[in-house]
């Protein structure tokens, strides 16, 4: 299995257009060493010719102007896309799909019964999609364990994890939470049986999960903040991490600690935002990472398992 990564940044991405915190600023300026990251998707492969998109950004064009492979080129009108996996709703993960509406055939769509309510009610993409390419949702089951497969993507079994994190803001349930409003996903290779677990929203590792993170040979989980309060120390916003459904990275109970007891072989951290210090290079937290085994996701990242 090949695994691309098309954007790598939280929401806004990085820089975001109306921030000048240190490293918005200091990216903007040249005067870090932090290259500029868009927002949060990945692609998988197990053939190299189809490809399965996971989130469809809002840089999605600009993703695939950098990742020549996702337009082949074998017809007049043609793409790599066998699928779109949609692990919530929010704006970062979803918005891009208006920018596909010119496909010849519906988008086929997989996402939860949750997901599927928030884009047809909250925030209706899939209904204004209705009036261009159309969508073919296909119902990722929540049920902890199902499996399902898409076509195109031969030999990869997905299994869907139901994980608590937060519906969008437009949700009509965004302080009601209902399963389904994320998942994080297990993508297995069953030719060579290595596990790949994707997790972009994580507000805490609850019990269930820890099977799945336990059995992966590649971690790509929630890298969104360095600390809880770091949006506020900086003066940006009120809003913890945690309020956001996303799990800091240092101090108690965070992601390093979490990762620190697994077994993967690779643990990568994706959806950073952009006040995290761990995207400068030389910051020390990048040095405290390291000493973890731990990897920052970049734009282009490109490895196989
Ligand atoms: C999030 O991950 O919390 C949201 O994507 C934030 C956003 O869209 O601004
Ligand atoms: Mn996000
Ligand atoms: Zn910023």
């Amino acid at each position: 299995m090949r695994v691309r990564v098309l954007g790598s940044a939280a929401g806004g991405g990085f820089p975001q257009w109306n921030c000048n915190c240190p490293n918005c600023d200091g990216v903007r300026k040249g005067t870090i060493k932090a290259s500029p990251r868009t927002q949060s998707s990945i692609a998988i492969s197990s053939d190299n010719i189809n490809w399965l998109l996971f989130n469809a950004s809002p840089d999605i064009l600009a993703q695939f102007q950098r990742f020549p492979e996702l337009q082949p080129g074998r017809a007049i009108r043609d793409t790599a896309v066998s699928g779109i996996v949609l692990m919530d709703a929010q704006i970062d993960h979803t918005t891009g799909l208006f920018m596909l509406r010119e496909g010849k055939t519906p988008l086929d769509i997989y996402c939860t019964d949750m997901v599927h309510e928030d884009l047809t009610q909250g925030n209706p993409i899939f209904d204004v999609l209705g009036h261009f390419c159309g969508v073919s949702w296909h119902q990722i089951p929540t049920a902890v364990g199902h499996t399902f497969e898409v076509d195109g993507i031969a030999g990869i079994r997905l299994t869907a994890i139901p994980l608590s994190s937060k519906a969008p803001p437009f949700s009509p349930h965004r302080h009601d939470p209902h399963e389904g409003d994320n998942i994080g996903i297990q993508l297995e290779d069953t030719r060579s049986g290595k596990k790949l677990f994707y997790a972009p929203g994580l507000a805490s590792i609850e019990p269930h999960l820890l099977p799945f993170m336990q059995q992966a040979d590649c971690l790509m989980v929630d890298g969104t903040c360095w600390t809880n309060d770091e949006m506020q120390a900086l003066g940006i916003s009120n809003k913890l991490s945690l309020d956001m459904g996303h799990m800091p990275q240092s101090g108690p109970g965070g992601m390093i600690e979490a990762l620190r007891p697994l077994p993967a072989t690779r643990k990568i951290l994706i959806h950073i935002n952009n006040t995290n210090p761990i995207l400068r290079d030389d910051s020390s937290e990048r040095q405290i990472l390291q000493q973890g085994n731990i990897e920052v996701a970049f734009d282009g990242m490109d490895f196989s398992l």
